[in-house]
């Protein structure tokens, strides 16, 4: 089995936080979809035929009109074998969450919504920069359910320094109240080169201490948990049977193929690449690949093992020693090692899960285990 990534680099204009590669503007949205679809048949050879899941991400793909997605939607089904196919995930900005557009899509084949909202406070997606109001991410659920998803996702951010413990609290509690099955909850990264990069640089923003971020984090967790969420990756929350299948194939190191410009494919040992431009993109699939718009490597066992480390420590039932033993023997001795002491000092449990401490101190989990 294997997973398709479709990225559409478009947005209406940039989020001060935002470092996915997209472009703001009007752009020629024909001829990108056409491009994808010349690359779909150009690839599908890269990962398995029988798909698995299907993610529309972005930048927007909300930007897409219907047609577009019908489009792509007919040619996975005439390119891969669907028949195990169960989840199609569509990333949707707030202010395009219409019902109409919502129905329109579900017809095409999407079975899941992930709405960007971000937050519920004005103020704050104002200093977001993002250009929908608080209202209109509670309608874009409502609409959600109204058109028949029951597989929704709520994208929020927390530990904003131009906020407060209050207002992160009354999000999670609008949240709740939306009785939405999946939130993937984010603490504020100041990526590099973006606008808030600039505006930590220029002392604008202070970010806030890692004593206040772990205590809003905490905080989601307990909330959430209590309300019936499971915690099982960093960032995301579920009610039982609904975790994104997506990215649990990335966390795992499973196959997927990523079409459009700045998208990314695995294929178990190779990392592919498409490069960040539109332009040459749509050049390359148009003269049949005649110019290359990508790169790839192929991983060493050491990179193998330092991605599983990564990711594993990440979700919440941690590493497996078996499958270590079994997949990187040479590796084994140190990870025996490292995990003996990760276990006494109450970072992991004795089955290698995440303890509470263990949650907080990750990038020291993955430092001690990495080779
Ligand atoms: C591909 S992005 C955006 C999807 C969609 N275009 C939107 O904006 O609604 C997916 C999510 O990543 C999160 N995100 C992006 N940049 C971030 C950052 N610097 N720190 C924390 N979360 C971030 C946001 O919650 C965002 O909704
Ligand atoms: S957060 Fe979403 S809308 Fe904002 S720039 Fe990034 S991809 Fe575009």
């Amino acid at each position: 089995m294997s997973s398709l990534y479709i990225h559409i680099p478009f947005c209406r204009h940039k989020c001060i936080y935002c470092a996915f590669y997209s472009v703001a503007g009007k752009r020629d949205t024909d001829l990108y979809v056409d491009s994808i679809v010349r690359e779909m048949h150009a690839r599908k050879d890269f990962a398995d035929k029988n798909l698995y899941t299907v993610y529309f991400g972005g930048g927007t793909p909300s930007l897409l009109e219907i047609k577009h997605v019908q489009l792509i939607m007919q040619q996975i089904h005439s390119v891969y074998n669907t028949c195990g196919l169960q989840e199609v995930t569509f990333e949707i900005n707030a202010e395009d969450a219409e019902f109409e557009y919502l129905k329109a899509l579900k017809q095409t084949g999407i079975n899941r919504l992930s709405i960007g909202t971000e937050s519920f406070d004005n103020e704050n997606l104002k200093s977001l920069n993002r250009t929908h109001g608080a209202l209109q991410g509670i309608r874009a659920a409502e609409n959600a359910k109204a058109a028949g998803f029951d597989n929704i996702s709520i994208d929020l951010m927390y530990s904003l320094p131009f906020s407060s413990f209050e207002k992160w609290q009354k999000d999670l509690q609008t949240f709740l109240s939306l009785d939405v099955p999946h939130v993937s909850c984010y603490t504020l990264m100041v990526d590099e080169g973006t606008m808030l990069e600039k505006l930590v640089q220029k002392g604008k923003y202070k970010p806030l201490s890692e004593e206040e971020s772990l205590r809003q984090a905490d905080y989601t967790t307990d909330v959430l948990q209590s309300h019936g969420y499971i915690h099982y990756e960093t960032s995301s929350y579920c009610k039982p049977g609904f975790h994104s299948k997506h990215n649990t194939v990335y966390w795992t190191e499973g196959q997927y193929t990523g079409l459009g410009a700045g998208a990314h494919s695995f294929d178990g040992t190779v990392r592919y690449w498409n490069k960040n431009d539109i332009d040459l993109y749509c050049r390359a699939m148009q003269t049949n690949g005649s110019q290359p718009c990508f790169e790839y490597e192929r991983l060493s066992g050491e990179q193998m093992y330092n991605e599983y480390v990564m990711l594993h420590s990440r979700m919440a039932h941690g590493l497996d020693a078996d499958y270590v033993k079994k997949r990187f023997p040479l590796y084994y001795p140190h990870f025996a090692l490292q995990l003996k002491k990760l276990i006494s000092c109450g970072l992991l449990n004795n089955d290698c899960s995440l303890t509470k401490q263990g949650w907080h101190l990750q990038d020291r989990i993955i430092l001690e285990l990495a080779v």
